[in-house]
C-alpha cells in the first residue's frame, strides 16, 4: 500500500483534508477560499446550478483564492420513470403548502439534467477536480477533464460501485459510508442495502481497487482523520463539520438543529427528493415517507422539484420542521466557527493523533 503522503502527492492534495461538495447553497464560494487558505481543498456542488452558475461561482472563488478547488455533479440522471401516485405524492405536500400560505403543489415534471452544459462550464472554469456522485463519469467527459490537466473523483457506496468507478478511469474513489450527511452516492443495487458503515466500507474499497481512496461519512475531528488514514484511505471528505461554519451558507435553522441535535436523530430518507439521504428527523419527513406505499414518494429528481417551493419558503421562515435538515452521524462534534480554524485544528488534531499512536 503507497503512504498516504504519496497518495496525496499523485492527486495533488496538500492535506488530507477535502470540504465536501454540498449542492443547495451551503458550500459557498467564501467557504471554498476558507478552506483552501487554511490547507484544505474546497469543492462547489454545483449539481443544482445552471452553466451560467457554474461560470459565476467559479469566478467568484478565483477571486478569493488562487489555489485549486473542485466542482462536483450529480452523474446525467436518465428521465423518470412513470408516477403511478402522482395525485398521492402532492396530497402529501399540499396541507404543508397550506401551512405556509403557498398556492397548491403542482405536478412537477422533467426537464432534462442539463450535464453536459454543466460539464461543459466545469471544464472551462478553472476547477482543477471534477467529482461526481449517484453514478459514473461519462466516458468523453473523463477524457475531456483529464486532458486538461483535472483530477476525476467518483463516490462509491459499494466495492462493486468502487471497481466501477475505477474502471471508468478515476483517479480516487470517495467511499461513502452509511454515516455520510446528504444524498447517497449509490448507483449499483438496493440503495436501502447499500448502508455500510466508513468503518467496514474504507478497508473493503482499499484492497479492491488501485487508485488511492478518500473516506467520507461521519469524519468529524482529527481522529476520525487519523482513523480513516489508518484503514487505508489517503484522505477525507467531510461536509457535516463544514455545515455549521460561519462562511457556510444553509438556512441558520438548518445549523441551529446540527448544534442541537444527538447522534441518533438524523434517518436516510427518500422525502425531499426521491433518492435515499440523510438528515435530521423531522415532521415533513416523518409524514411524507411512508414505507407502505413508497410509490407516494416521486423518483428523483421529480419529488425534489415537487418539494423545492415548500423548502424555500420554509427557509425564509426559519421552519425547520419543512427543511432538509442534511446532516451526517457525526453531528454532535460540529461547532459554529470560521472554516479556517476547524481546517487548523482538523491538521493539529489529525497530526497529534497520529504522533500518540506512534508512542
Ligand atoms: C448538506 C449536504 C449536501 C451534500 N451535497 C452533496 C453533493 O452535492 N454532492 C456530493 O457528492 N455529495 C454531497 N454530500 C455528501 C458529502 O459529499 C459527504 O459524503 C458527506 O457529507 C460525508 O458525511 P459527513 O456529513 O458525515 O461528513 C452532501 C452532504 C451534505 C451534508
Amino acid at each position: 500500500m503507497p503512504s498516504y503522503t504519496d497518495s496525496l502527492e499523485r492527486l495533488g492534495l496538500r492535506s488530507p483534508v477535502i470540504q465536501a461538495p454540498m449542492a443547495g447553497g451551503s458550500d459557498t464560494a467564501a467557504l471554498v477560499a476558507a478552506v483552501n487558505e487554511a490547507g484544505g481543498l474546497g469543492f462547489v456542488g454545483a449539481a443544482y446550478l445552471t452553466a451560467e452558475q457554474i461560470a459565476e461561482r467559479a469566478r467568484d472563488i478565483r477571486g478569493r483564492t488562487a489555489l485549486p478547488f473542485g466542482i462536483n455533479l450529480f452523474a446525467p440522471t436518465p428521465a423518470p420513470g412513470p408516477a403511478p401516485m402522482m395525485a398521492e405524492a402532492l396530497a402529501r405536500v399540499a396541507g404543508f403548502h397550506a401551512e405556509l400560505g403557498l398556492p397548491a403543489p403542482k405536478e412537477p415534471s422533467y426537464a432534462g439534467d442539463g450535464f453536459d452544459r454543466q460539464v461543459a462550464a466545469l471544464l472551462d472554469s478553472g476547477a482543477a477536480f471534477y467529482s461526481v456522485t449517484f453514478g459514473l463519469p461519462p466516458a468523453d467527459s473523463v477524457a475531456a477533464a483529464k486532458a486538461r490537466g483535472l483530477r476525476v473523483l467518483g463516490t462509491a457506496t459499494t466495492v462493486a460501485e468502487a471497481v466501477a468507478l475505477e474502471q471508468a478511469g478515476v483517479d480516487a474513489v470517495i467511499a461513502q459510508g452509511s454515516e455520510a450527511g446528504g444524498h447517497r452516492g449509490s448507483f449499483i443495487g438496493d440503495p436501502a442495502a447499500n448502508l455500510v458503515g466508513t468503518m467496514a466500507l474504507v478497508p473493503q474499497v482499499a484492497d479492491a481497487v488501485g487508485v488511492p481512496v478518500i473516506a467520507s461519512g461521519g469524519i468529524m475531528d482529527g481522529r476520525g482523520i487519523a482513523a480513516a488514514l489508518a484503514l487505508g484511505a489517503a484522505a477525507v471528505q467531510m461536509g457535516t463539520a463544514f455545515l455549521t461554519c460561519e462562511e457556510a451558507g444553509p438556512p441558520e435553522a438548518h445549523k441551529q438543529a446540527i448544534l442541537s441535535a444527538r447522534e441518533d436523530q438524523t434517518r436516510v430518507t427518500r422525502a425531499f427528493s426521491g433518492r435515499p439521504a440523510r438528515g435530521i428527523a423531522n415532521r415533513f419527513m416523518e409524514v411524507v415517507e411512508d414505507r407502505q406505499a413508497p410509490e407516494a414518494v416521486l423518483p428523483f429528481p421529480l419529488q425534489n422539484t415537487l418539494t423545492r417551493p415548500l423548502r424555500t419558503a420554509a427557509a425564509k421562515d426559519g421552519r425547520a420542521e419543512f427543511l432538509s435538515l442534511w446532516a451526517g452521524q457525526g453531528l454532535r462534534l460540529a461547532r459554529r466557527r470560521p472554516a479556517g480554524d476547524l481546517v487548523a485544528e482538523l491538521l493539529r488534531g489529525t497530526e497529534a493523533v497520529r504522533r500518540a499512536l506512534a508512542g
